[in-house]
């Protein structure tokens, strides 16, 4: 069974190949309307499950026309409307759901439903977002990134902000494919350690900086993200921003990166807080780059982890 639960479960050798083969799938569908079949229709007769208990946009939508360009057909599920959100077990869930469908995606909160629902299916379960980590988020950013800079095997990206799932999943991306991490943000919003040992583990350079001007020297990518995640107390609003404030990407901050280096932000945004307009739409951001290749990347997944 080849689930795809997390970058740093997955073989280097394996993300690698997904990375190249979503830029090839990418590239030979390049300028045809968006509901063209692929020439290539590796998902005829699959039938996907897409589960959501969290809101979404662009996984959401990635999804199902990604799906429905390699040829499959997809249910898309709200976790509140299904017996799962009433009672039903976990595991129960995945093996009445391994039954009718070839494929589940699923976006969840606790990182223990993902990996019962793992478990007990007896088909293959890609995360689409838990607390923990969004690993779907990082295979199109790590391609994103190359599109445009060629490999990003040692090279430097720093992380402005929140320590949250979007910096875990780049965390696991710098030890399996090689680049160096920065994280620049308050202690109080560190990251999880783990997430860091794990990747000096594989010999990348992993740093905490407080001074967010020290930190994007020499960057190659700066990336940011919400200040308050889909699962963060509101309560925490204010203190959050008061906290996360001097780690704002702006202009100035940007003009202190390498002067090639890219923005990104796997969105959605607050503008003018976490990042600002300016960076946002200037000459550094390739954001709708990267929520364009949530669907190529995600293709190159699902193959992946179906063999096809
Ligand atoms: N970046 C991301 O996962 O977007 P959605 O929440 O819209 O799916």
């Amino acid at each position: 069974m080849t689930h795809f639960l997390d970058i740093n479960k997955t073989d280097p050798g394996d993300l690698r190949h997904m990375v190249d083969h979503a830029i090839e799938m990418k590239t030979a569908r390049a300028g045809l309307p968006k509901g063209t079949p692929d020439a290539e229709q590796p998902l005829a007769g699959h039938m996907v499950a897409l589960i959501f208990e969290k809101p979404s946009t662009r996984t959401r939508v990635s999804f199902d026309l990604g799906v429905r360009q390699m040829g499959g057909q997809t249910m898309v599920l709200s976790g509140s409307e299904m017996q799962l959100g009433h009672g039903e077990t976990i595991a129960d869930t995945a093996r009445v759901l391994s039954r009718y469908v070839d494929l589940v995606m699923i976006r969840t909160f606790e990182e223990e439903v993902l990996l019962e629902m793992a478990e007990h299916a007896s088909v293959p379960v890609i995360n689409g977002l838990t607390n923990r980590t969004h690993p779907c988020q990082i295979m199109a950013d790590v391609m994103t990134f190359e599109e445009h800079r060629g490999p990003i095997k040692g090279k430097k990206v720093v992380w402005c902000g929140d320590g949250n799932n979007v910096f875990a999943s780049f965390a696991h991306a710098a030890g399996q494919f090689g680049f160096d991490l920065t994280f620049a943000g308050p202690e109080t919003l560190d990251p999880e350690r783990l997430f860091l040992d794990e990747a000096r583990a594989k010999g990348v350079t992993v740093e905490i900086e407080r001074d967010a001007d020290k930190a994007v020297a020499n960057a190659d990518l700066v990336v940011t993200d919400t200040w308050v995640s889909m699962h963060d107390s509101q309560t925490a609003r204010e203190r959050r921003h008061n906290q996360l404030r001097p780690y704002q990407v702006n202009e100035a901050l940007m003009a202190k990166a390498s002067p090639d280096a890219l923005f990104m932000h796997c969105l959605p945004a607050h503008r003018n807080e976490e990042a600002t307009d300016a960076v946002m739409d200037g000459p550094h951001s390739v954001i709708f780059d990267e929520a364009e290749n949530r669907l190529h990347a995600q293709k190159a997944i699902m193959r992946h982890c179906l063999g096809v």
